[in-house]
């Protein structure tokens, strides 16, 4: 059999500005994987907690706002650039630490790694491709591959940073640092499903690895996986 007739998994983790959704985009496109980039529906229900003028620290609030999101999940929601700012962001980090939220929104997830939409336009999709912080550990724990991203904190700083510039958003690198490091300690402490490489995970240090790089390590890795 083929390596392209199986169905592929691949999971993608690491904290903010790691590179993963990047890295993530590129493997989607080149294996011909669907893509779901997890932090977006993460965040956006924070933001439906937001638009209702609720609070992202209350359990019922955040949980309410995940089952309107699994409800209502479509490609606009979590393609809205009104979801990419660090208001939403920190919102997030709070909302989704709450266990039941969690497992809203894993289900939901792993119901589309395991069940790829179908297009009457393109061709089928070979399997998918989730980013996140759980994906591994959590959401897809049989994927095929599982790649782990980091990079120093100064240097995911900096490439935020950057981002928001070009988006016309004014703030300040040690804003952009000091935000970055409380939601890594949130994401990386709280209880349930906390950032961590999963013990099969494949790791990367982007601080020093340009995307291009990176892209063709994967590719590498995940030939030689599905070999
Ligand atoms: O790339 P960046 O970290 O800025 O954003 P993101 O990947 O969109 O994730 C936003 C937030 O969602 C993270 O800080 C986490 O708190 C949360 N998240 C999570 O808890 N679990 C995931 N699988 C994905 C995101």
């Amino acid at each position: 059999m083929s390596v392209m007739t199986q169905f592929i998994s691949i999971a993608v983790d690491g904290p903010a500005a790691s590179g993963k959704g990047t890295l993530a985009r590129r493997l989607a496109e080149q294996f011909h994987l669907f893509y779901l980039d997890s932090g977006s529906v993460y965040r956006a229900v924070a933001k439906h907690i937001l638009d209702l003028g609720k609070n992202p620290d209350n359990p019922e609030d955040a949980v309410s706002a995940a089952l309107y999101v699994r409800d209502h999940l479509t490609t606009e929601m979590i393609d809205n650039p009104a979801l990419r700012n660090d208001i939403v962001a920190d919102a997030t980090s709070r909302s989704c630490r709450f266990p039941p939220v969690r497992d809203v929104i894993t289900e939901t997830l792993r119901f589309y790694a395991n069940h790829p939409p179908v297009s009457k336009h393109t061709k089928p999709f070979q399997g998918s491709i989730l980013d996140g912080r759980d994906i591994g550990t959590v959401v897809c724990p049989n994927a095929d591959v599982k790649l782990f991203l980091t990079a120093n904190a100064k240097v995911r700083a900096e490439r935020r940073f950057k981002e928001l510039n070009a988006k016309g958003i004014e703030t300040t690198y040690e804003t952009v640092l000091q935000d970055m490091q409380d939601r890594d300690a949130r994401d990386s402490g709280r209880e349930t499903a906390p950032l961590k490489a999963a013990a099969d995970a494949i790791h990367f240090d982007t601080s020093t690895m340009d995307v291009d790089t990176a892209f063709e390590k994967a590719v590498e890795v995940i030939r030689q996986k599905l070999a």
